[in-house]
């Protein structure tokens, strides 16, 4: 178990490592970012962002919660994936649950959690959009990795239900959305392979938010 004191010599000790192979690295990670990958993942302590992904400081910009939501009236993941898309203009938006994850576990259990029921209540709505294909898988611990693979499917059609990435993709032709799962067990990032071109044009049907509105600024340009 790392102390707290300890925190701060392995700091001075990584500070020392990097200086030692780029005695500019520090500078460089000043003077500003340029990731291409957004990263909604979960808090659990076990399942890292940049670690997992083999990247550097730099390379992703992270957003994470209990278990990977991305709610519509979430100020801050909302807020994280305008500023990625219109500024950062990232290339690719990663959704990633993992096995094993408390968050999906704790909804798949009929208590009142309190302050967390709103949060589970999420995920409770995956389970019933998909109840019909949880309801006849045999075993919970089957069940338990099934809502959390759909899990990741639904945040992922919530990141497209974004204007931000409605309008982006249209005139780049980024950024693209995936979802994975991190299996703990083993240490492998699964791609759950979705169809993102399709995802978007069913999206799209109902939730159509690609046009940019004229606004107020524009006109005094004029
Ligand atoms: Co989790």
């Amino acid at each position: 178990m790392t102390t707290y004191k300890e925190i701060f010599e392995n700091n001075k000790q990584w500070v020392k490592e990097k200086l030692a192979a780029d005695t500019n690295y520090f500078d460089k990670l000043a003077e500003g970012q340029d990731p291409d990958f957004l990263y909604i993942g979960c808090s659990d302590s076990r399942v890292t962002a940049e670690e997992l992904m083999g990247m550097k400081p730099g390379e992703v910009f992270v957003h994470r919660n209990i278990a990977n939501i991305v709610g519509n009236n979430d100020l801050n993941v909302m807020s994280v994936i305008n500023y990625a898309v219109d500024q950062l203009k990232v290339k690719h938006i990663v959704v990633c649950g993992h096995y094993y994850c408390g968050g999906v576990k704790a909804a798949m259990q009929s208590r009142d959690m309190g302050i967390l029921n709103p949060w589970l209540r999420n995920i409770r709505d995956v389970y019933r959009l998909h109840h019909a294909e949880l309801k006849v898988i045999d075993t919970e611990d089957a069940k338990y990795r099934r809502l959390i693979e759909l899990n990741v499917q639904e945040q992922c059609l919530n990141v497209i239900k974004t204007a931000a990435v409605q309008r982006q993709y249209l005139s780049s032709g980024f950024p693209i959305v995936h979802g994975w799962v991190f299996d703990i067990k083993t240490g492998k990032l699964i791609d759950l392979n979705i169809p993102f071109e399709q995802r978007l044009k069913e999206i799209q049907e109902v939730y159509d938010l690609g046009k940019q509105i004229n606004k107020p600024c524009d006109d005094e340009n004029k």
